[in-house]
């Protein structure tokens, strides 16, 4: 039989679905489950995006410009100016979500065995972006006694080495919420320069920022116009996650060439999802505020009803709509397996994203769980008096 490479033997399963068979079995049983593990939001996607496909008059499916429409282009920049980054058409390439983005700026900044440091816990899948990359993720750790803030810089310089060639960190943060302060991202910028390192900055929850933070870009500091590389999303911004529309975007002009050349190869981003995301960006400010209204009052709820339950320690989240909690069992997985297979309270569950997965040094983060609030209040207040009830029984097993 043919062999399949070692690349792809090691390309890493998705920690947050594995648990999906546990929650199928939990449903044949009947119960129902409440899905708090994945960031799929039930928020309606903005009319705007959904009619323009709907009325679009097109005869001829072709490909598109492979840095995506010019007129999507420059709408996009006219958005990003009018939230005070200094972003051009021509430092856009629109890819096939944040996650094509992810692949072009590693492939562009990055060979085969060079060292990529990312603060942890991070978004599962850099792993699989590093592996398909041939790059090797340094993971520095930042914990829950801190909230997940930015780790000592002295720990990041403790990590470079002649192989390391960029640091990417996510703002706001998946899996942590956390939300870097202008400080922070001041002290990444002197780090990079020093190094002469890219800085690749992941923003697609730029938007989900609560109790009047503000979201602070990489391309906000001047400093490191060469080296920052941004990475956006149409997924969460407009609920449109099966869009897969994205950007990577930066001002260096010699990796916007290699990104494009990424691009050019796979010819072009969809052409119907660029038409809802370039009408998206009419979606009225009301949309925005009553979106971000919305997951403020739902992280309240759950970070709350969460925090009077006895044991469970949770950093409370700025931005995105994931939080971290420390549960009071040894391994998070086994009872995120248990609950579905096991328990149920009145004939419903939960299934949560055990934290192990979000860290890549083992044995870390193993009694820590994620939670997406991206369910109704009513869904997140039942979830947490399920995972109550749930954990007295588990400790009685
Ligand atoms: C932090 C982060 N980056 C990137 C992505 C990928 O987004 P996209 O749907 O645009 O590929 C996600 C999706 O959940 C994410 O959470």
């Amino acid at each position: 039989m043919p062999k399949i490479s070692n690349k792809g033997q090691q390309m890493p399963e998705s920690p947050i679905r594995k648990l999906v068979p546990f929650a199928e079995t939990a449903k044949k049983k009947g119960n129902k489950v409440y899905h708090l593990n994945i960031g799929q939001p039930d928020i309606k996607t903005p009319e705007v995006a959904l009619n323009a496909v709907k009325n679009a008059n097109i005869e001829v499916l072709e490909y598109s410009h492979s840095a995506g429409f010019e007129s999507y282009r420059n709408k996009l920049a006219a958005y990003y100016q009018k939230q005070g980054l200094p972003i051009n058409t021509e430092d856009i390439i629109i890819t096939t979500g944040g996650s094509e983005a992810l692949m072009f700026a590693m492939g562009s900044t990055m060979d085969q065995g060079d060292e990529i440091i990312i603060p942890e816990p991070f978004y599962a899948n850099y792993n699989g972006f590093s592996t398909a990359s041939g790059v090797k993720v340094v993971p520095v750790i930042s914990g829950i006694e801190t909230g997940f803030a930015l780790p000592p810089i002295a720990d990041f310089e403790k990590l470079i080495t002649p192989k390391t060639k960029a640091i990417l960190i996510c703002n706001p943060g998946n899996p942590t919420g956390y939300l870097y302060s202008k400080e922070e991202i001041e002290q990444l910028a002197a780090l990079v320069k020093k190094h002469d390192l890219f800085l690749i900055a992941d923003e697609v929850y730029r938007e989900f920022a609560y109790d009047g933070f503000k979201h602070f870009s990489v391309m906000n500091e001047e400093s490191i116009a060469e080296n920052a590389i941004m990475i956006d999303s149409v997924s969460k911004r407009f609920s449109m996650c099966g869009a897969r529309i994205g950007c990577v975007v930066s001002k260096n002009k010699e990796f916007m060439s290699a990104a494009m050349k990424f691009a050019q190869a796979r010819l072009s981003p969809p052409t119907y999802a660029q038409i809802a995301s370039e009408a998206a960006l009419d979606t009225p400010q009301s949309y925005f505020d009553d979106v971000i209204t919305e997951y403020k009052d739902r992280r309240d709820t759950l970070v709350n009803a969460l925090n009077a339950i006895d044991g469970v320690e949770v950093a409370n989240p700025k931005g995105a709509f994931y939080c971290i909690a420390k549960l009071p069992v040894e391994n998070a997985e086994d009872f995120a397996k248990w609950i579905l297979e096991d328990f149920d309270l009145n004939g419903e569950t939960v299934m949560v994203a055990p934290a192990a997965g979000f860290y890549s040094t083992p044995g870390v983060g193993l009694n820590e769980v994620r939670l997406a609030y991206v369910l109704k209040k009513e869904d997140l207040i039942k979830s947490a008096e399920i995972l109550k009830a749930a954990l007295v029984a588990y400790k009685a097993r």
